[in-house]
């Protein structure tokens, strides 16, 4: 093993003699159950930690990240994750959490090349050619920013519109799907008001959520009647 890798095993004998010693009993409780009552949608990037960000303690939030915090309707891996936290953990919340500063969000904006994830960002792409003119007429570090949330409130509509959660909506299963963005630059959460807890209030709450970004065109923005949740176009 290179020194690297090994430090880490040092770090791990200490943390856990701290937390067993501090907590006796803290791995055997957690061992008999998991019972959180979040989960966690998030970017991998190595800055934006669950636990840490939210104070929150091993066995209290399920985790599924991957680059730039993208719920696509046929990626069975976050489906299945989804499926498992809401059908048998019972979760009470869902928090899709994407942060400023990304550079999977970056790379979609920017059109720049990085290899196989250009084709994941594709998804990215789409949403900031969907809602371009709520972005493109704005200076270039506040199209980022706009972009970062936009994809997380797209991404809270893609979860709610899960069959997963539509299902459990439909057998009066009490859960909350919510939308935040991490600033790296303060370390503080910023709440999106795109939260849904019901099938019903889906589309509202999405528009909702849309609205807050005006477009270039929109003259007060008396022309967003025509905003739709499903169409491909933002126009
Ligand atoms: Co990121």
């Amino acid at each position: 093993m290179t020194p690297e890798p090994k430090i880490l095993f040092e770090h791990n004998r200490a943390w856990a003699a701290r937390m067993e010693h501090e907590r006796p009993g803290f791995f055997t409780r957690l061992m008999a159950q998991q019972r959180p009552r979040y989960m966690w949608i998030g970017c991998s990037d190595s800055r934006v930690s669950a636990n840490e960000i939210t104070g929150l303690e091993p066995g209290e939030v399920f985790v599924h990240r991957n680059i730039a915090n993208v719920v696509v309707h046929s990626d069975l891996n976050a489906l299945s994750t989804i499926q498992f936290a809401v059908e048998h953990l019972k979760v009470e919340h869902i928090m899709v959490v994407g942060h400023y500063g990304c550079a999977g969000v970056r790379a979609a904006l920017q059109g720049t090349r990085i290899g196989l994830a250009d084709n994941w960002l594709r998804h990215i792409r789409d949403l900031k050619l969907r809602h371009r003119k709520r972005i493109d007429h704005l200076p270039p570090e506040q199209q980022e920013d706009v972009l970062c949330e936009i994809n997380v409130i797209e991404q809270v509509g893609n979860v709610a519109l899960s069959t997963v959660l539509q299902d459990a909506w439909e057998r009066g299963q009490k859960i909350t799907v919510h939308g935040w963005v991490y600033g790296l630059r303060d370390g503080l959460l910023k709440d999106l008001h795109v939260s849904m807890d019901d099938a019903a209030s889906v589309v509202d709450t999405f528009r909702a959520a849309i609205k807050q970004y005006p477009r270039s065109t929109d003259g007060g923005g008396a022309s967003d009647a025509d905003t739709t949740f499903d169409s491909l176009d933002d126009d």
